[in-house]
């Protein structure tokens, strides 16, 4: 049998809970995964509370985009996978329905890549959706170069940590913004070039100083809500602005300052495509094999606490991610 953390109404964590079902068998193309670890998402608190836009299916929902383990079993036509082998499961588009929260998930062999040598299962768990989000959004999409001023906000989630990481890789110049000046050395610590909290400094005097006036070439933004004014400010004349969150949901004005191009990211846009996920996959290696990339685990949770984990989630003041272990 599998554990597997269901919910049946929207709401609070406690709404979830562990049942158990069968474990079941990998259809043709498919890989039966032992999960190890889950790493936790925004989305994943969207989806149980019910503010996630898209369809969840109740009641017996299931939750969970991420997560890493071992290849228990391999479905015909299935090649490049042997049962043994650590992997790390790239999209999850139906979560209500095959999430990772599980003691074993099936997964399509091509939603399926090969954990980088010398990532633990708990650091594993963290990689995949702050990496390919951060790098879909500034390397596919915004185009980062070397010496771009990149203004990154909520930069102490797992998104803006690994923005973080990424751009100092590249040679991008990170920006970071948080809401708390407690919060500030942690960012310097983890690579920003500037840290700006909100709650102390004023986003729009400490970027153009930075920037002597120029402003930012990019906006990594995952907050959107009234700080859009500021960044709007900050945004370099024909500089790129890319929303991948909404963590503040109040209404928002958007002050001119043309030209200016505005994406809104989802991963999703990268994830199911092969080339890109080879692309990110091989950065990430690469990343990881340096050093350069190293993701930041918050807290570690086990499955039979995952109301806990969830509480947590809700409060919103990790520096990182969150993980649940099995
Ligand atoms: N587009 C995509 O495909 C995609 C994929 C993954 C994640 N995301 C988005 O990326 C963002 C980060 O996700 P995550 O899972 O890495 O971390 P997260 O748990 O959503 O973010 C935690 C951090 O966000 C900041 N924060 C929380 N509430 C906030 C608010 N109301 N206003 C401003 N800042 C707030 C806090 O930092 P401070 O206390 O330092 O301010 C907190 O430490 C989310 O918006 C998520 O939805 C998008």
């Amino acid at each position: 049998m599998s554990r597997v953390v269901v919910f049946n109404e929207f709401g609070g964590p406690e709404v979830l809970q562990i049942v158990e079902e069968p474990v079941a068998v990998p259809a043709a193309g498919e890989l039966r995964i032992k999960i190890e670890a889950i790493g936790i998402n925004r989305l994943d608190q969207m989806m149980r509370s019910g503010s996630y836009p898209g369809p969840v299916h109740l009641p017996r929902s299931r939750l969970g985009c991420e997560g890493t383990g071992l290849v228990d079993a391999v479905g015909s036509a299935v090649e490049g996978f042997s049962v043994g082998d650590a992997v790390i499961v790239t999209a999850v588009p139906d979560m209500d329905v095959n999430g990772t929260y599980a003691e074993y998930v099936l997964m399509p062999a091509n939603a399926v890549i090969a954990r980088p040598e010398g990532l633990d299962a708990t650091s594993a768990a963290a990689l995949w959706v702050a990496y390919s989000t951060a790098y879909g959004a500034l390397v596919e999409k915004a185009k980062m170069q070397p010496g771009d001023h990149v203004v990154i906000t909520a930069a102490s989630s797992a998104v803006g940590l690994a923005a973080i990481q990424i751009a100092n890789l590249i040679g991008a110049i990170p920006i970071a913004i948080t809401r708390h000046a407690a919060k500030k050395d942690i960012l310097l610590a983890a690579g920003a070039a500037v840290a700006v909290a909100t709650d102390r400094d004023d986003v729009v005097d400490v970027v153009r100083e930075y920037t002597h006036g120029a402003g930012a070439d990019i906006i990594l933004d995952s907050v959107m809500g009234p700080g859009l004014v500021d960044l709007a400010k900050v945004a370099k004349f024909g500089g790129t602005l890319v929303a991948v969150g909404w963590l503040d949901p109040r209404p928002a004005e958007f002050p001119m300052n043309w030209p200016l191009t505005i994406f809104g990211y989802m991963s999703f846009e990268h994830v199911l495509d092969s080339e890109v996920v080879h692309r990110i996959a091989t950065f990430l290696s690469a990343g990881i094999r340096t050093g350069a990339l190293k993701p930041t685990v918050d807290k570690v949770f086990r499955l039979d606490d995952i109301v806990d984990a969830h509480h947590y989630l809700d409060q919103g003041q990790q520096v990182g991610k969150i993980v649940v272990t099995l």
